[in-house]
């Protein structure tokens, strides 16, 4: 079977061909156009330029995926795009282009919500030989926990199966993708800020400033990022940029991993997924796998170009989900949630 996966949810324009022969999920092609560059100059994503820049990128963008794929139109057997969570103007350009391309070209149509595609990227087969230890041969068993950080979310979910999984608990208030950009902001530097943080990290001194960790010792799963962003408003003197930034990336590393490893714990899980832009943080990756690895836990954490958002997870969710019966039904939905 080969799916076209469409992803249009924020300033990411992409487009990706996956096959899932012998049981095997892998990548024909995986195209993103970003308008990031763009956004950064206004220091956020202005959501009219963004879907604006949508517009502009999705055809040539579709038609790139099956030129590199390799295949034609006529070989493709379905079409999943992401409906919902996002920006509205940026979601319509996607599904109102996946049920077009549906109605002319003759496919099902699967809807995938964005949240839950982010971790569908852990069950790609790679494709090149992992950078980071935490890359494992094969997919997640079940049951698992997952820990979903991006932009606008940090979730834990307890996975079952494919399609059945319960909230355990979530931020409050700032996702850490968010808290990485609003402190990045307040260090003035460009959006997005986590990318730019964990680079500057790398020649700082962790411990060279205290940050708090929020709810780190809270019994329930729950987040909250917003007093550690206050913090570092804060502080007077920003001129120590470097151990600034390895400072706010140790504190934001140390809850996510506490937590995480709380809830395959009490949970009594295997294997844990790891998915969003944040999941390419590579000091989380490391911290969580040191973890995982002292108590034998199966981490599964997909390739940073994979972390952030693409088509390729929306088509792998696609291979464990239904088509639409009607694919013109299809309607956006800019508050989706991760559990409906
Ligand atoms: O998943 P994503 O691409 O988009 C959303 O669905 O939100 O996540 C974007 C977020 C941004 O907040 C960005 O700063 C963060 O992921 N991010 C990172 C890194 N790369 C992207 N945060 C920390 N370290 C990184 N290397
Ligand atoms: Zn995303």
């Amino acid at each position: 079977m080969i799916i076209l996966g469409i992803e249009t949810s924020c300033d990411e324009t992409a487009c990706a061909i996956l096959t899932n022969n012998d049981k095997r999920i892998t990548i024909l092609s995986n195209i993103v156009a970003s308008s990031a560059l763009l956004q950064a100059k206004y220091g956020g994503i202005i959501p009219e330029q963004a879907a604006r820049e949508q517009i502009k990128s999705i055809i040539p963008v579709i038609e790139e995926s099956l030129q590199a794929s390799g295949h034609r139109q006529q070989e493709i057997d379905a079409i999943a795009v992401t409906y919902g969570p996002g920006l509205i103007g940026s979601l319509l350009v996607g599904v109102e282009t996946a049920k077009t391309l549906a109605l002319i070209w003759n496919k099902p149509l699967i809807p995938v919500n964005h949240l839950l595609g982010h971790f569908y990227a852990n069950w790609i087969t790679p494709t090149h030989l992992p950078g980071v230890k935490a890359h494992l041969e094969g997919v997640p068993s079940f049951p698992c926990i997952g820990l979903l950080v991006s932009g606008g979310h940090t979730d834990l979910v307890l996975f079952t199966d494919h399609g059945k999984y319960k909230y355990l608990g979530g931020t409050r208030d700032d996702a850490a993708g968010e808290c990485f950009d609003k402190c990045a902001r307040l260090l003035g530097l460009p959006y997005p800020g986590g990318p730019i943080i964990s680079k500057l990290a790398q020649e700082g001194n962790p411990k060279a400033f205290k940050l708090p960790r929020p709810m780190i010792n809270s019994k329930d799963f729950d987040f909250s990022f917003s007093g550690l962003k206050t913090a570092v408003a804060n502080i007077t003197d920003k001129s120590k940029v470097a151990d600034l930034a390895a400072s706010i990336q140790q504190a934001i590393v140390d809850v996510l991993v506490k937590k995480s490893i709380q809830a395959v714990e009490k949970y009594q899980v295997k294997n844990l997924i790891v998915a969003g832009g944040v999941a390419a943080n590579q000091k989380l990756v490391s911290e969580l796998a040191v973890s995982c690895q002292s108590s034998a836990i199966r981490l599964f954490v997909p390739p940073p170009e994979l972390c952030t958002d693409n088509g390729a997870m929306i088509a792998s969710a696609a291979f464990f989900q239904k088509a639409l019966k009607n694919p013109l039904s299809l309607q956006a939905d800019p508050n989706l949630a991760l559990v409906t």
